[in-house]
């Protein structure tokens, strides 16, 4: 059968999707990014993952987020999206912000893991291969490497942007001093630090407590939310148990023993207060990261389009009475 060639919504860019400015650069970015994490590899049927894709960039979302190890299995949400390009989106390249990232286990032996120079060049190279690119748009070191000198791991960057091979730099889950370092280090070469990436959401308020969400804003770069629905706990999806399609019944990165009788109770009393608000329990989780405009964008996970649609209704909403951020903390256990 011959596959009807993608013809992309004329109205992707009217259709209600916001786009900020990432720190100071000139790049913005949708509110809503899509990551493949999860849903997206060799154990999906393609045609799900294309479904996925191509409704996230009609509806205006024309970042990707992607890591040498996003799938499962490691490296297949990139050849996936190497087929995507091949097959829907090789017009649109300029139109795209494409991402990707090294930093945890990828191949066996001493260079495939980590923050050596050896291991991010090589795994960039092996990722531009998969996803059939020239260039990403932003390469992550995806976590801090306490082993590596910091400077080898930074320098990888700046040599990586310089060659070409990533128009900018990155960084995921560094600690603050380290965070601090990173953004001195790249500056000072010219080759600023464009993104910072942590866990951020109504159960994770690390980014804040620790300090990082107001440092990357004051270095100028901007700061992008990962599992903003906590892989899916802030949904409606366990409300009455899990689901047997569900992230948690894989119990691999989610486990079934964060869905204690407490935390079912905390997730029913927010979902009332999403619905005092004309929410759904997804939409108020994701409106409440973007009410803050530190926040360049909130990268979500999906497993089918549907969610995808519930999740771009937050962008209705993101505004928060003092009465409702503060129940909200409360129930949160703040
Ligand atoms: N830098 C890093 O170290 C790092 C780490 C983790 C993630 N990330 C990035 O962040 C992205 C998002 O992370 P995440 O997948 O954990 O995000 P998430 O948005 O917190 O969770 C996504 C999961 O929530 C469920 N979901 C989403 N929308 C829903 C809806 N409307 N109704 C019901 N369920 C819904 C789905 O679970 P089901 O699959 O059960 O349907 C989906 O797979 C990743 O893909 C990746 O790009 C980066």
């Amino acid at each position: 059968m011959i596959e009807p060639l993608y013809n992309p919504s004329p109205s992707r860019y009217d259709d209600g999707m916001a786009y900020r400015r990432a720190g100071r650069s000139g790049v913005l970015l949708p509110a809503l990014s899509l990551g493949l994490w999860h849903n997206f590899g060799s154990r999906q049927s393609f045609s799900n993952v294309q479904e996925m894709t191509h409704y996230a960039f009609d509806r205006g979302i024309v970042h990707f987020d992607l890591a040498n190890n996003y799938g499962p299995e490691y490296g297949t949400a990139e050849e996936n999206f190497g087929r995507l390009m091949e097959r829907s989106f090789r017009p649109y390249r300029d139109e795209l912000f494409i991402a990707s990232k090294a930093g945890y286990d990828m191949w066996p032996g001493p260079y495939g893991n980590w923050g050596s120079r050896k291991y991010l060049m090589a795994s960039l190279d092996q990722s531009l291969r998969r996803m059939k690119l020239d260039y990403v748009d932003v390469f992550y070191s995806h976590r801090y490497d306490p082993e590596t000198p910091l400077e080898e791991t930074l320098q990888a960057l700046v040599d990586i942007v310089r060659s070409g091979k990533a128009l900018y730099a990155g960084i995921s889950r560094y600690p603050l001093g380290a965070a601090r370092k990173a953004f001195e280090y790249l500056a000072a070469r010219d080759v600023r630090c464009l993104l910072f990436q942590d866990r951020y959401n109504l159960f994770d308020r690390q980014p804040v407590t620790s300090g990082v969400l107001p440092l990357a804003a004051e270095a100028g770069s901007g700061f992008v939310a990962f599992s903003p629905l906590a892989q899916g706990l802030l949904t409606g999806r366990y409300l009455n148990g899990v689901p047997a399609d569900s992230r948690m019944a894989e119990d691999r990165t989610l486990h079934r023993d964060v869905l204690t009788a407490e935390m079912q109770e905390r997730l029913h009393a927010l979902d009332d207060v999403a619905r005092q608000r004309g929410q759904t329990l997804s939409e108020m989780a994701l409106a409440w990261l973007l009410r803050d405009p530190r926040v360049t964008s909130v990268i979500i996970g999906a497993s089918s389009k549907v969610q995808i649609e519930e999740n771009l209704r937050a962008l209705r909403n993101t505004d928060f009475s003092d009465e409702e951020l503060a129940h909200i903390d409360a129930l949160c256990g703040l």
